[in-house]
């Protein structure tokens, strides 16, 4: 081969590191030679798919030659009667990594800048970079968003802010409280991205943050939202943000025709229906997060206090040498290194029997040092 293809590529794409995702317990399977392998990875629903979920997947079978719906109209007319919004501010996507693309893509020429946290969610900054875009990172205040400084850190070149509440992969969340002062501040030109994959997790409350009672007043904003976690839905991919009309009608242009399968659409329609299945990942999560609390606690480790579906570890040691020998013990967690935090492991919280199976493995680990 005597041309580089990879110097061929747009300057942005040159300079990128791939997403790392969580590792597929087939993968270690194959390495290890071993079953009964627990995933605690990727921030998945423990729970299996809603009962819903599946007889809706039987009855689109049949429809398979058929190109699935391009504009979604049953899942944004579900969606948009339970949200209390109106369809035309719903973009459909690929799951919620794909609006965020979208958004990049749309809006970020290069030179233009994004102003993201320190910790924030791997996605930004990569489908910023990929745009030719700039991302202007604001150090992190108690690993979590400092919402003063990432105002503070608009110029004339930004045009999108990407917060996600609450973040992955710290756990932290702020309230009301902070978000007005913030999006007071921030000017209509600058797009701010909420990224709520995890509202479905946060506790009830006063301060409780919903970006949809922002939407109204601020035609800047834009809230994104995924099946893929407390609706259980992470393998058919289906996400969705939620804008003014016009911002919307913009991520359409850019949207492939088909983004979401029909399976997809089916999948988060019907799922939208089972409440019970919401409440029930609720309450596992709610239940997993205090067996962690409590557990760390005993082992004497320090963590992040969280408010999604799982809990950031610190160690005295490099979290990649405790990852790995919590692979050999058939456990898969999420090292954190390329996120600038060399000593922490990122636990998915799983159903009860999964998570004490983590503890006592940590328990083991920790004690071969
Ligand atoms: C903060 C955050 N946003 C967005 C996503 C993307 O999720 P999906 O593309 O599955 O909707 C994730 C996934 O882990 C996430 O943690």
């Amino acid at each position: 081969m005597s041309c580089d293809f990879i110097a061929l590529a747009t300057p942005g794409v040159q300079g990128l590191t791939p997403y790392v995702p969580g590792k597929p317990i087939e993968e270690l399977e194959r390495e290890l030679g071993i079953s009964n392998i627990i995933k605690l990875a990727s921030n998945e629903n423990p729970l299996g798919p809603s009962p819903k979920v599946l007889s809706a997947l039987d009855q689109v079978k049949a429809d398979l030659t058929r190109y699935p719906d391009g504009n979604g109209f049953q899942l944004k007319q579900t969606l948009a009667a339970g949200l209390g919004v109106s369809a035309d501010t719903i973009t459909l996507g690929n799951g919620s990594n794909d609006v965020l693309d979208l958004i990049a893509r749309a809006y970020l020429s290069p030179g233009d800048e994004a102003v993201v946290s320190q910790y924030a969610f791997a996605v930004y900054p990569i489908s910023t970079q990929a745009c030719g875009g700039k991302s202007v990172v604001t150090a992190a205040k108690d690993w979590g968003h400092d919402l003063d400084a990432m105002a503070a850190a608009v110029t004339e070149n930004t045009k999108v802010i990407f917060i996600a509440n609450p973040n992955n992969p710290t756990g932290t969340s702020f309230g009301k409280g902070e978000w007005d002062a913030f999006i007071r501040r921030v000017p209509e030109r600058v797009l701010v991205v909420l990224d709520e994959a995890y509202i479905e997790y946060v506790e009830e409350g006063a301060d409780a943050l919903n970006g949809l009672d922002y939407l109204d007043q601020h035609p800047n904003l834009i809230v994104t939202r995924t099946f893929s976690k407390a609706y259980g839905l992470a393998g058919l991919r289906v996400g969705y943000a939620l804008s003014n009309p016009q911002v919307a009608n913009v991520l359409n242009r850019v949207r492939q025709p088909f983004n979401v399968d029909s399976f997809a659409l089916a999948a988060a329609s019907a799922v939208l229906e089972d409440q019970d299945y919401l409440a029930r990942s609720r309450a596992v999560n709610r239940d997993g997060m205090t067996q962690y609390e409590t557990g760390l606690k005993k082992l004497g480790l320090d963590y992040i206090p969280s408010a999604g579906n799982f809990i950031t570890v610190h160690f005295d040691t490099p979290g990649m040498e405790i990852y790995q020998k919590l692979l050999q013990e058939g456990v898969i967690v999420r090292p954190l290194a390329n996120y600038g935090m060399a000593n922490s492991l990122r636990i998915s919280i799983g159903l009860p029997e999964e998570n004490q199976r983590c503890l006592e493995a940590l328990e083991r680990v920790l004690g071969d040092d």
